[in-house]
Order: structure tokens, then sequence, then C-alpha cells
């Protein structure tokens, strides 16, 4: 089955979607380990409770971004994944790793790529004045927060929303978007055309409205 390791550096909510969707999905596929830059993510306390194997590769224990993505990925290549899975993973990666996994490595953004890339992207959001948010989940390249985009959710901006009430609005939205995509992934239904654009066989839509 497909194999897939999921970085996290958090909570780990759209980690929990997505070992969720493999379960729940019956798909031939499973989450063979969750690895963190943090020893202290709630998101590793909630795998080790559910049996999936957790890795903690501190980035403060590293001298160099270099050296930090060796470690890391020493950590996630010794499972074998068919697929990395970053779901709030909050470093940057080097050109190195990106490459490396290149075509196996997916992030979700808090925002309607290529719109705000970044951080705060809530904030952001609220100060364009937009009246849409949303997320993107991408394949990742070696541009910050640029890469083929496999699906995209969307949700309505409220007069008076705070960035929390819009990141939580949206949250609902990224962790039906992972488990889509995962779907997806599992069924070997995602290529990259020559245009490096993503086709999803048998989906003829890739966008969600809440
Ligand atoms: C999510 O909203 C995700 O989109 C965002 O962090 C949150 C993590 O929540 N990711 C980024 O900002 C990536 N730069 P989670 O730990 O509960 O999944």
């Amino acid at each position: 089955g497909c194999r897939f390791v999921v970085l996290i550096s958090g909570r780990g909510s759209n980690m929990q979607a997505i070992v969720n969707a493999v379960h729940e999905g019956g798909l031939a596929a499973q989450v063979c380990a969750v690895v963190s830059n943090k020893v202290d993510a709630a998101g590793l306390a909630w795998a080790r409770d559910q049996g999936i194997p957790t890795v903690a590769v501190p980035h403060r224990d590293y001298s160099s971004r270099e050296a930090f993505d060796a470690a890391l990925a020493d950590a996630i290549d010794a499972w074998q994944p068919h697929y990395v899975l970053l779901a709030g993973f909050m470093r940057v990666l080097t050109p190195v790793f990106v490459e490396r996994y290149s075509g196996r490595l997916i992030n979700i953004h808090p925002s309607i790529l290529p719109a705000f890339p970044g951080l705060h992207t809530h904030q952001q959001a609220l100060a364009g004045g937009v009246q849409w948010h949303g997320c993107t989940v991408h394949f990742v390249t070696p541009v910050l927060d640029h890469g083929p985009i496999l699906a995209q959710g969307l949700v309505p901006v409220l007069a008076e929303d705070t960035p929390d009430d819009l990141a939580a609005r949206l949250l609902q939205v990224e962790h039906r978007l992972y488990a889509d995509v995962v779907r997806w992934l599992a069924e070997g239904r995602v290529a990259l055309d020559a245009m490096q654009r993503v086709q999803v066989r048998g989906v003829d839509s890739r966008a969600f409205v809440l």
C-alpha cells in the first residue's frame, strides 16, 4: 500500500485528519510515522496514542538548515514513504531537501495561493479586505508556497471576523481537503503533466467551498 510520513510542528489536527482518512476510508495506505521538529508537539502525543511511530528531530540540535534537513531526511527515509505530507510543519526546507522528495512532498498552506504566501495568512486576508479566504494543498518546490496545486478550499470572510475566527472556519475545510488528497494519492490517481500541472484521474473539480 501507499506509505505516508507526516511532518508536524504543533497541534497536528491536519495530521489527525490524514490518519482518520486512511483508517475510515479503507485505503490501501498507512501513516508509517509522524515526525516533528518539536519534541513536545501535541500531535506527537496523539499519534503515539494511536500506536503510530513518532520521531522528534529538534531543529535547535543542528547548527545549520542543511544539517537539520539531512537529519530530517534520514528520519523520513527510514520509513521508505511514497509521500511526505507537511501538516502544519513550520520550518522552511532547503532546496536540497525539496529536490530529494521531488513529486513526493506535499504541503497544506492556509491561503488561496498565490495570494498570501508566508506566515499570518488570516491577518493578511483580513488586512487585504478579501471576501473569500481559503487553503491550498500543493506540491512543494524550492520556491516557498508556490508549487503545483492539488486542491483548494474556500471559506467566506464575515464582517466581524477576527484572525482566530477565520482560522477556525478554515481549519474544517483544511481537514476535508487533505483527507481527499490523501485518498487520491493512495489510489494512485495523481499525476503531474508536462506543464507541471496536477491531474487527478476521475475527479472533475478540485475546488471546495464551505
Ligand atoms: C494549519 O492551519 C496549516 O494550514 C498551517 O498551520 C496550521 C497547523 O494546524 N500551516 C502553515 O501555516 C504552513 N506554513 P495543525 O497543526 O492543527 O494541523
